[in-house]
């Protein structure tokens, strides 16, 4: 996919401080001063063109996908997770991703087409593990949040076989969420 103009770069920002504004989640506030003061919405949310939305905005662009997407899905199967709960699981889920991608400049001082960034690992704690971690030390997560966001990479995560039959019993939408990322990554960026 294309990389995004600063228009909807710009009003995919004003639709997650809205969104998060919207939760009223105690210190709601200082993870809107977090986002905003980080590279959250300029991030990519990879590093190769082969993979998705690498591109300036793509980390907020994809957030707000898994968001919607997962929104959706929740809808359709009658799920009963508070709103605010889908909007903090789906726009924190990839904070990991803040601070973590650096401009690849080739030797000529541009930027590579095919590789537009490299992972500059700050805190090798672990993909899900991070953003768990960076969320859950503004904002106090609630156990279904603190699971979608630690699992949502699923079959992708090393650790998913050992722990899927117990996230699966105790968090009925990880499934939901999984796929959301999944279809936004691959369908939509
Ligand atoms: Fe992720
Ligand atoms: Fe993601």
């Amino acid at each position: 996919m294309e990389p995004i103009s600063e228009f909807i770069q710009e009003s995919n920002k004003l639709k997650i401080i809205k969104l998060l504004e919207s939760t009223r989640r105690k210190n709601i506030e200082s993870l809107l001063s977090y986002v905003t003061e980080t590279d959250y919405f300029i991030a990519p949310a990879s590093s190769k063109l082969e993979h998705h939305a690498a591109y300036k905005g793509g980390l907020a662009f994809h957030s707000l996908n898994v968001y919607e997407l997962f929104n959706e899905k929740c809808e359709r199967y009658s799920i009963d997770l508070p709103h605010e709960e889908r909007i903090i699981s789906a726009l924190c889920h990839d904070l990991c991703k803040i601070n973590f991608y650096e401009k690849n400049i080739l030797k000529d001082g541009t930027q590579s087409k095919d590789k537009p960034y490299n992972v500059c690992e700050q805190v090798p704690l672990g993909h899900g593990e991070v953003s768990l971690y960076r969320a859950g030390k503004i904002i106090e997560l609630t156990p279904q949040e603190e699971m979608l966001i630690r699992w949502h990479m699923g079959q992708f995560d090393g650790n998913w076989e050992n722990n899927s039959r117990y996230v699966r019993e105790k968090c009925p939408t990880i499934a939901l969420f999984q796929n959301s990322d999944i279809e936004a990554s691959r369908y939509l960026e």
